[in-house]
């Protein structure tokens, strides 16, 4: 009889706790989640889905799905910066990776385009999927406490419907229970940073802006308006839900002021300002307010407990990266609980999850953080302080023709080139390397030098603890497929070329449930284009080893011809990776 109600208990079904059950479901794994709300996110929240987000929905299935409620990548990218959308434009960037100059570099760097998808379309394509894959779930459930042991936990939750408390024995629970999280705080994870350092008033509303923003399509505009200037941004926003005619204002407020005006009279007359059309007819749907973070826990487990997502890295949502960084928490801790619950792993290689994806997300805590801040230098360029109307001053600076006018425009320049490290910054989205017991360093790479910016270009790369990088091979029926189409979905993949017949052998005599061998070269996996010749930096006849969620756990860069030498490697190679003796 087995003791276990399921194998992994997940509390939470955002983006975290769905992609978390999604793919265990999809790996075969026992996986239950619970909520305490009727139902899943029910405002917009997280929009801006990058790269390497979209790869994991691709990974699992579900990339088509979420594409259709999406803002095309196309649409996303005319960021304005305006004194109302009717009004005086200022500034325009190409973000998002849109602009001519960058669009080659993310097309380069991934199957995947942009997504720009609302997290209350996004949520429900991620849980159903789960749920058909077998996850079970139930809602009006809220975690209290839990308890561990040498060979699981036991979790007691309330029943808000029934009133009741009871409790699940699971093998292992996540935490993916958001920015309050109690999980986190029971396994006593220390979160360093602030909390509540600043806020903003959102209102949900619908009223059709097309004719404002369908020649210059953005799902972003910055509006430098009297009455929305309070705070770091210094700007209100315009925020496209639903193109054109579904929209969030937003604007900093101060909070020493207690909770900001939501008088339907008031917000009224802010967006019909923002937007610049006093007569528009707005139907208000919601408001809300939100704090800024700036927070990270310094470990992410504890045990058998794993927390991810928000209940780990507290931040803005400037740079659009917070669902995007918890999608792909899940995603590289979900491989690793399986390979432990179907025995092909020890469960000491869990500890890389938190060494892996901690230093990810203290990183977009400090991004997300900084790209508030450096709002501040094209403030000082858009408005004259201490002028009787400081944006009407700032303008007429701007077009002044002499030199103190070149001076701003200079420096205006400059200011939104900094822009870039919020909006075109492919390489904070997908530079990440991972270093862990699970990742085993090639002893003949030296350090790695980054050739450009890290910060905003790819620098793809066989190297372990890199992603496996993305080109189009060819497959049997003469269409493109990637090389992270041929790989992941839940296997180890041994990727060689046609010169790697040794290695071939080698997993064939090891003949592993987990571990599939991919020959580029070879039918099904042509590279006629010989774009992974030029990329691949090993020998044809050496060999990666890719882990299920696409990233590279180890590297034989030299060719190796003999059988016996590459099922040493081979073998010696898994046995680290997945602390099997
Ligand atoms: P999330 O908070 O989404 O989910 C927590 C889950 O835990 C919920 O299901 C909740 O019911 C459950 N829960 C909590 N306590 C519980 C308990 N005791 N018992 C049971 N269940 C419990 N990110 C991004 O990538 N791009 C973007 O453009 C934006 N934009 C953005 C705008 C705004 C206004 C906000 C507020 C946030 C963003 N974000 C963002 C951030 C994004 O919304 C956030 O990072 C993710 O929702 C985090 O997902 P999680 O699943 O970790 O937590």
């Amino acid at each position: 009889m087995n003791d276990f109600d399921t194998d992994v208990l997940v509390v939470g079904t955002g983006p975290t706790g769905s992609t978390a059950a999604l793919a265990l479901a999809t790996y075969g794994i026992r996986v239950h989640l619970v909520s305490r709300w009727n139902w899943l996110a029910n405002t917009p929240r997280a929009h801006i889905t990058n790269q390497r987000a979209v790869e994991v929905l691709r990974d699992l299935g579900i990339e088509e799905e979420a594409k259709k409620y999406a803002t095309p990548w196309e649409l996303m990218g005319d960021t304005l910066f305006t004194t109302s959308l009717a009004g005086d434009e200022i500034a325009r960037v190409r973000t998002w990776g849109t602009g001519d100059d960058r669009v080659g570099d993310y097309i380069l760097g991934s199957p995947c385009g942009l997504l720009d998808i609302p997290q209350l379309y996004l949520e429900p394509v991620i849980f159903k999927n789960a749920v058909a894959r077998g996850a079970t779930y139930t809602f009006n459930t809220e975690y209290l406490s839990h308890v561990q042991d040498d060979t699981g936990v036991t979790v007691t939750v309330r029943d808000h419907l029934f009133n009741r408390d009871y409790t699940i024995r699971a093998k292992y629970l996540i935490g993916a229970d958001g920015a309050r999280s109690q999980i986190a705080e029971d396994i006593g994870l220390e979160i360093e940073g602030t909390m509540g350092r600043a806020a903003t008033a959102y209102v949900l509303f619908n009223a059709d802006l097309s004719r404002y923003v369908e020649h210059r399509p953005s799902i972003l505009h910055w509006i430098m308006a009297p009455g929305s200037s309070f705070g770091e941004i210094g700007m209100g926003l315009l925020r496209a839900i639903r193109p054109w005619n579904k929209w969030i204002a937003g604007w900093g407020y101060n909070m020493a002021d207690g909770d900001p005006n939501f008088d339907p009279a008031e917000i009224t007359s802010k967006i019909r300002t923002l937007v610049g059309d006093p007569d528009l007819e707005i139907d208000i749907e919601a408001t809300s307010t939100w704090q800024v973070n700036q927070a990270c826990a310094s470990h992410y487990s504890k045990g058998r407990v794993f927390c991810g997502g928000d209940a780990v890295h507290r931040h803005p949502p400037s740079s659009g990266l917070g669902s995007n960084t918890s999608v792909q928490d899940a995603f590289n801790l979900a491989w690793k609980l399986a390979f432990v619950l179907q025995g092909y792993a020890d469960h000491a290689m869990l500890e890389s999850y938190s060494h892996e994806r901690q230093p990810v997300g203290r990183q977009i805590v400090a991004r997300a953080n900084q790209s508030r801040v450096d709002y501040g230098p094209i403030n000082e360029c858009f408005r004259t302080e201490g002028a009787a109307d400081p944006i009407a001053a700032g303008l007429e600076r701007l077009r002044d023709p002499s030199p103190e006018g070149v001076e701003v425009r200079d420096a205006l320049g400059r200011a939104l080139e900094l822009k870039n490290y919020e909006f075109n910054a492919q390489g904070v989205e997908l530079n990440q390397r991972y270093e862990s017991c699970a990742i085993i360093p090639d002893p003949t790479a030296g350090q790695e030098e980054w050739a450009r910016d890290r910060e905003l270009y790819l620098q793809a790369s066989t190297r372990p603890g890199a992603k496996l990088p993305h080109t189009w091979l060819v497959d049997s029926n003469g269409l493109r497929t990637s090389t992270l189409d041929v790989t992941g979905k839940g296997q180890f993949s041994l990727v060689t070329g046609l010169a790697g017949t040794a290695w071939v052998n080698a997993a064939h005599k090891l003949d592993l449930p987990f571990l599939r061998t991919v020959v580029i070269g070879a039918k099904g996996t042509d590279d006629p284009y010989r774009n992974w010749q030029r990329i691949r930096e090993i020998h044809e006849a050496g060999a990666l080893l890719v882990r299920p969620d696409g990233y590279i756990a180890w590297r034989h860069s030299p060719a190796i011809w003999d059988d016996n030498d590459a099922f040493e490697h081979l073998q010696t190679a898994l046995a680290a990776v997945l602390a099997t003796p």
